[in-house]
């Protein structure tokens, strides 16, 4: 393997799991300082699995349809990742005011350079001060809030005050390669140099973050049957997305006239979500040109990535890792 391939940011490890410095550390290994509420709403993921997708899916649900709060805002800011601890210093934060302050007089191509661009962008989702643990205290009941935290490392408040919790599952090939990608966005901690040969390498040896996709996903799998938990598949909501979005009402209890499923249906299409400056981050930071945060939203990407070699060494793996489980994908 290529030692320079590297996550530039850093990592350290949990449990003998990877996670990035950019995370909550105290959250990670003591998932019960996590004050949850008895109706906070969680979706949860191995990363990749169409995580953002699913959470504008709850988030209009739980809205009835409306869509005023999914226009108004980021995703992260209105629904945030609870182990994500991206705090800007203070002397960062006094450049974010007066950039916002100087804005009106700025030259175009300040403005428009990655970095500045960047400052102004979460100054206008008012994320500058900080996004995870604080920022999901400020907010107001019912909260929709993320995690990519395995079953037995969530926060145990969430599980013992029985949150109701929407797992969504992918098949790991197509994660593989979405995750090359993600990792590769160029905004730290998104900061992987390396080649996908490389990144191979990593997922497969359970060296990225959260570690392992079977164990991630297996856990979750046995406590699919648990009242406050509905596992979904990424490829049956492609195949389906009315179903799905009828499933996860249900499970809410919200009831939906047929029009407004199928406005959400709409909303939340793979179009219209590339389109989306409060979804597609890649938009808001100015990389129209480069890949994106929501890129291609297939089955089957894999296909393109994969060697010979190595579709034959991780359809070994699964075979071994999944006997039995009765849990499967289609790819
Ligand atoms: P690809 O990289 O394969 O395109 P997550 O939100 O968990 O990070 O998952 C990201 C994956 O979901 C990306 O997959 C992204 O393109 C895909 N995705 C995002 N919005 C989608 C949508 N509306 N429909 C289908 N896939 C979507």
């Amino acid at each position: 393997m290529n030692e320079n391939a590297r996550f530039v940011a850093g990592t350290f490890e949990h449990d003998g799991v990877p996670y990035a410095n950019a995370f909550n550390r105290s959250l990670i290994e003591r998932p019960e300082i996590v004050n949850c509420r008895e109706d906070d709403v969680f979706v949860a993921s191995y990363p990749k699995s169409g995580t953002t997708w699913t959470i504008e899916m709850v988030s209009l649900i739980m809205n009835g349809g409306n869509t005023e709060i999914n226009t108004s805002a980021f995703q992260q800011a209105r629904n945030p990742m609870i182990e994500a601890n991206f705090i800007l210093p203070i002397w960062l934060r006094c450049i974010v005011h007066l950039l916002k302050f100087l804005k009106p007089i700025l030259p175009e191509f300040i403005i428009k350079l990655r970095f500045i661009h960047f400052l102004l962008v979460m100054e206008k989702a008012g994320l500058e001060s900080g996004i995870g643990l604080k920022q999901m205290e400020k907010l107001p009941s019912p909260r929709l809030l993320k995690s990519h935290m395995p079953y037995h490392a969530f926060p145990s408040q969430a599980i013992r005050k029985k949150c109701k919790i929407v797992y969504v599952a992918r098949n790991p090939k197509d994660i593989g390669v979405s995750y090359f990608y993600h990792c590769s966005l160029g905004v730290p901690p998104l900061d992987y140099r390396g080649s996908w040969n490389d990144f191979y390498q990593l997922y497969v040896n359970d060296k990225v973050w959260y570690g392992s996709w079977f164990d991630h996903v297996l856990t979750w799998w046995q406590h699919r049957d648990d009242e406050n938990i509905l596992f979904l598949k990424y490829e049956d909501m492609k195949k389906d997305p009315k179903a799905a979005v009828k499933s996860i009402a249900d499970f809410l209890d919200v009831s939906l006239t047929d029009d407004a499923i199928d406005d959400i249906v709409e909303f939340c299409s793979f179009k219209k979500m590339k389109k989306n400056e409060n979804v597609n981050l890649s938009l808001a930071i100015g990389d129209k040109d480069k890949h994106q945060f929501v890129r291609k939203g297939v089955v089957g990407d894999w296909v393109n990535f994969f060697t010979v070699a190595q579709n034959k060494e991780y359809e070994k793996i699964y075979e071994e890792r999944m006997k039995g489980s009765g849990l499967d994908f289609e790819w």
